[in-house]
This record gives C-alpha cells, sequence and structure tokens, in this order.
C-alpha cells in the first residue's frame, strides 16, 4: 500500500537541451510538478519526442535540470544512485555475462553466500531457474527482460524507472510481462515510475496515470485508475479510464484524431 510521503518529489522543472544554434536551446521540459508516494505504480504517457525519456533521465541523474528541483527520498538528484533507483533499460543485460552474473551484477559488496542467495530467489521469481549459466543471446526478449527485472530486484533499489520496458516484445508475451510485472510489484513493495506510449499498457498498471503535452511538456492531466487486480481490460471502468486518456491527448479509442 502506499503511504503519504512522496518518494519522488518534482516541483517546477524545466530541462532544455543545447541547440544547434548557441541561443536557440531545445526547450523539452516546462513546468513539470509531479509525485510518486512509496509503493505506488505511476505510469507516465504523452505524444513521441515529448521529453518522457529527457524526464526519467533527469530523475535518475543522467541529466542535469536547467530549472527546478528533482528530489528523491527528500534528497536532490545529484547523479546517478543504483542503490537508491534501478533504471530499468531495454537492453541492459551484459551480453558477456551469463544470467547469474548479471543478476549478481550490482552485489560485488556482498559476501559470496548472501549474494548467490540472492541471485537465487530472484532468478526463482522471475521464473528463469535452468538457464542460470546462459547467456542472454540464448535467451528470448522476454526473458532477456525478466533477467533486468531480476538484476533490479536483486540490487534492492526502492525505486524503479522503466522506459517502455517491453515495447520490443510481441503482444502475448508482453501481457504476461505486466502480469508478472504487478505480482513483483505487489510482493515487493516497490515504488515504480513508468514510461510508455502505449495507452492501455498505463491504464492496465498504473494507480495514477500521468499525461505529458507535447513538447515542451508538462504534466497536462493525471487519471488516477482506482481498478482492482488483476484487471479486467473489458471492464467498464478500464474502458472509461482508457478513452478518458486518449481524448485529453486529443485521439479517439480508434486511432482517429491527431498523432
Ligand atoms: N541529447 C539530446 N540533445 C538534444 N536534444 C535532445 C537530446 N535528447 C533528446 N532530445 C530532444 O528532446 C526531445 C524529447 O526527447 P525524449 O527522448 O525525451 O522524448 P520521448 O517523449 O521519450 O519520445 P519517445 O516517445 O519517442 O521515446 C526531442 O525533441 C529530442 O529531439
Ligand atoms: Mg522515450
Amino acid at each position: 500500500m502506499a503511504n503519504a510521503d512522496p518518494i519522488v518529489d518534482v516541483a517546477d522543472l524545466w530541462m532544455s537541451f543545447p541547440g544547434k544554434q548557441p541561443d536557440q536551446p531545445v526547450h523539452v521540459l516546462e513546468r513539470v510538478g509531479l509525485q510518486v508516494r512509496h509503493g505506488e505504480f505511476v505510469c507516465i504517457v504523452g505524444p513521441s519526442g515529448c521529453g518522457k525519456s529527457t524526464l526519467l533521465n533527469v530523475l535518475g541523474g543522467f541529466l542535469g535540470e536547467t530549472r527546478g528541483t528533482a528530489r528523491v527520498e527528500g534528497a536532490p538528484v545529484r547523479g546517478p544512485d543504483p542503490g537508491r533507483i534501478f533504471v530499468f533499460q531495454e537492453n541492459g543485460v551484459f551480453p558477456w555475462l551469463t544470467v547469474e552474473q548479471n543478476v549478481g551484477f550490482g552485489l560485488w559488496q556482498r559476501s559470496a553466500a548472501e549474494r548467490d542467495e540472492r541471485v537465487r530467489h530472484y532468478i526463482a521469481m522471475v521464473g528463469l531457474q535452468g538457464f542460470e549459466r546462459s547467456y542472454p543471446r540464448e535467451l528470448s526478449g522476454g526473458m532477456r527482460q525478466r533477467v533486468e527485472i531480476a538484476r533490479a530486484l536483486a540490487a534492492n533499489a526502492r525505486v524503479l524507472f522503466m522506459d517502455e520496458p517491453f515495447g520490443a516484445l510481441d503482444f502475448l508475451t508482453r501481457l504476461k510481462m505486466r502480469q508478472d510485472l504487478v505480482r513483483i510489484w505487489q510482493s515487493e513493495n516497490k515504488t515504480v515510475l513508468f514510461v510508455t506510449h502505449d495507452i492501455e499498457e498505463a491504464v492496465q498498471l498504473a494507480d495514477r496515470v500521468l499525461v505529458m503535452s507535447k513538447r515542451p511538456a508538462t504534466i497536462q492531466a493525471e487519471v488516477v485508475i482506482d481498478l482492482p487486480r488483476p484487471r479486467d481490460l473489458d471492464s467498464p471502468g478500464y474502458l472509461a479510464a482508457r478513452d478518458r486518456i486518449f481524448s485529453i491527448m486529443g485521439m479517439d479509442a480508434h486511432g482517429g484524431g491527431v498523432s
């Protein structure tokens, strides 16, 4: 369950990239404000190129903001901090390491016994027993994403940032990965900030969906998804939330409107 303290707290955040001309910066984020509470699952949706990845990169400490503050667990973000925040990347696994070496990668400071125990536990949780000694090239795309999830959990970061983690997977694998992620999020009590341009995915996963506007982007709307899990994708509540987000983004559910 979420409690009241924000774990991620962003106030009036602005971010620009230097442009081709020195006096013409590319304004990406403007007046972005958002809060994520402990244990929440929040999705961010928005048009392509609006600044979703940029926002996650600022919050993860990989990019500096131009103005405003981003705080995680009360402290301003000053750089990457993998113990606190795990940034889940689409191709985050190391191809030259086995599954168990990948999952144990961030655990070098722990004892060998503790490391082995954590690695075993999280490999089992994501259903990869029997593949401990396999290399990523010997796995399917979905299995590689499971390795990345196990790695994030083993590292024990309290906040997971995920940027379109399932975008490259086929439809059925994507559905399965969403179910697994929700199950693991519930059992491990993590906080998740998840970027996707798939509105149905957002409504399936999130406690709240934040809708970003076109660039320069701000948080345009917040839609609370107060539906029981596992979610029924035919239920009136699900369809209403989905259609509401489509209409905020200027589209209808059948692909009409501006893209
Ligand atoms: N390193 C960079 N230098 C200059 N401009 C950049 C840089 N990275 C991103 N941008 C610009 O910032 C804007 C936002 O990019 P970003 O990748 O954050 O969008 P996004 O919402 O994640 O898009 P998508 O949905 O396609 O992943 C784009 O106009 C992009 O061209
Ligand atoms: Mg992106």
